[in-house]
């Protein structure tokens, strides 16, 4: 029986994928990388060192810089970043979402937050989002990026709750991996040639309804 959902943040409760992505475009255009809509696709899910490093090993240049420069380079991708959230509000909250939160609410499920992003207290609180998201896992507690179970286990951990109990929810290859081996029902949003890994697939978040997904397990 479903008790809980753990949701992803970026390219699923908002657009903000589309901002991690120009941000990082930005930076690997100024390093010589070229963006392909497969890079696009990788970094989806990942953190931002594991971002920068697949940047870098993409335009074979992983071993030209030090540490610090890699430090300085993921913060110049996060002032980036920063810069195109200044206006973000509940406009970028993603169809359907905020409906579908409500009626978890009202049925009493519970909800806790796998995202890797660091910034995902200012975008929810960004969104007012964040009334709905008490249980989030603290990224920089995590010894394994997506697509590692350990953030969608931690993010059943912290309800109480038997991974098989809760239903995952991601836009991201890396991060239904992770769900998958968490041992949690796998909610794919986007491209089911990419996400084909999901147990259930929705092309995009508005089809993300309590009755859709009930249908998809019937
Ligand atoms: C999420 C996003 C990625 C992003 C990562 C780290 O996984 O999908 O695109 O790079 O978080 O985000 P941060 O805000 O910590 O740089
Ligand atoms: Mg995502």
């Amino acid at each position: 029986q479903i008790k809980g959902f753990v949701f992803d943040l970026d390219g699923v409760i908002a657009d903000t994928s589309v901002y991690h992505a120009k941000a990082w475009r930005q930076l690997a255009e100024k390093l010589g990388v070229t963006w392909t809509d497969e890079l696009a696709d990788g970094l989806k899910g990942i953190s931002r060192m594991d971002s920068l490093d697949l940047i870098l090993k993409t335009g074979g240049i992983e071993n030209k810089y030090t540490e610090a420069e890699k430090e300085a380079f993921a913060a110049e991708k996060n002032t980036n970043y920063l810069n195109l959230l200044k206006d973000m509000d509940a406009t970028a909250i993603l169809p359907g979402i905020a409906d579908f939160l409500k009626d978890l609410e009202e049925h009493d499920y519970q909800l806790s937050l796998a995202s890797a992003s660091k910034n995902s207290p200012l975008v929810l609180e960004q969104l007012g989002l964040a009334m709905y998201f008490k249980n989030k896992i603290d990224p920089t507690t995590l010894k394994h990026g997506k697509p590692d179970p350990e953030i969608f286990a931690r993010g059943a951990e912290v309800l109480n709750l038997k991974p098989e109990e809760c239903v995952g929810i991601e836009d991201a290859k890396a991060g239904v991996q992770s769900i998958n081996g968490a041992g949690e029902l796998s909610v794919g949003i986007g491209d089911k040639n990419i996400l084909s890994e999901a147990d259930i697939n929705f092309a995009d978040t508005s089809e993300l309804t309590l009755e859709n997904i009930k249908k998809a397990l019937d």
